[in-house]
């Protein structure tokens, strides 16, 4: 095992998962939630609570004129399991990067990217999946933060090189940590008890021909694919593929999923204009 992967284990002052993500991780697998049981969780933790009703109130959400001024009714409008999913997902974000006391723009920027990019095809392709994709999309990259945050200067060169050489992050993190942020991600997962589909995505997204959750996994490979070719990245992650070479894409096939579906040149078209979406829904989540 790397070095640094036995340093991040033995580190005992990574964030803990906040107790309102447990709490909303924990209602996700309850068969009977109550829109009063989780709106009382999310009272527990007010700046939460406004978040949800900002979520609720941005362009991605938003039905009609009126504003939704109650957590109830945001519940209903953006449903149960979507409340659920991105409760924990956002906290579990923001423990992070509330701890560096600021927002890490460009990281956001991706992992929203990716969870929209990844519902909008999840959708063309008829993939069920109970709004996992989203969490997903937002949680895939969770290991980055993990590496800003305990060895952030092996971190930075691992970046510049996948710059100078024009290669995947992952290859150089590889080289200069002897780790990944696949793996560290999975190890955060494993730490924080996170559901299983979550630390399969964490772990194989750039390798989704090895995962349990092999659709879903594959999913969020190609939605991270096209949001880095949107440029809605950060560092050296190359942007040039064929998307039909990508091991996700076979996975897709091979489930039979209808990719004739996903007509690539309108998704991409369609992403222009979901930039002001992610904006607006990065603002409301991270003010
Ligand atoms: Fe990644
Ligand atoms: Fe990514």
């Amino acid at each position: 095992m790397s070095d640094i992967l036995e340093k991040i284990k033995k580190i005992d002052d990574l964030p803990t998962l906040p107790a309102v993500a447990m709490e909303a991780l924990s209602l996700a697998h309850a068969p009977n939630v109550s829109i009063a049981k989780l709106s009382e969780v999310i009272h527990k933790d007010p700046p939460l609570a406004t978040k949800m009703l900002k979520m609720a109130n941005s362009s991605f959400y938003k039905r009609g004129d009126k504003p939704v001024e109650t957590i109830q009714r945001a519940i209903t409008i953006l449903g149960l399991s979507e409340i659920i999913n991105i409760t924990s997902s956002v906290t579990v974000l923001s423990t992070f990067t509330s701890k560096k006391g600021f927002i890490w723009e460009s990281f956001w920027d991706h992992c929203v990217a990716t969870a929209i990019v990844a519902r909008t095809m999840a959708r063309k392709i008829r993939m069920e999946t109970q709004g996992r994709e989203f969490v997903g999309g937002l949680l895939h990259d969770i290991g980055k933060i993990v590496l800003d945050y305990t060895v952030r200067d092996e971190f930075n060169k691992a970046l510049d090189l996948s710059i100078t050489r024009d290669c995947p992050l992952y290859e150089a993190e590889q080289e200069i940590l002897g780790t990944s942020h696949m793996e560290v991600g999975a190890l955060l997962a494993q730490r924080w008890n996170l559901p299983d589909y979550l630390s399969d995505i964490i772990r194989w997204h750039h390798a989704p021909e090895k995962s349990q959750f092999k659709p879903m996994t594959a999913l969020i490979s190609i939605a991270d694919l096209l949001a880095k070719a949107k440029q809605l990245s950060y560092g050296g992650d190359t942007l040039s593929f064929v998307l039909a070479d990508q091991a996700g894409w076979q996975v897709l096939l091979e489930h039979r999923y209808p990719m004739d579906e996903l007509d690539l040149e309108r998704i991409t078209f369609e992403m222009d204009s979901l930039a002001d979406t992610v904006r607006d829904y990065i603002k409301s989540v991270s003010e």
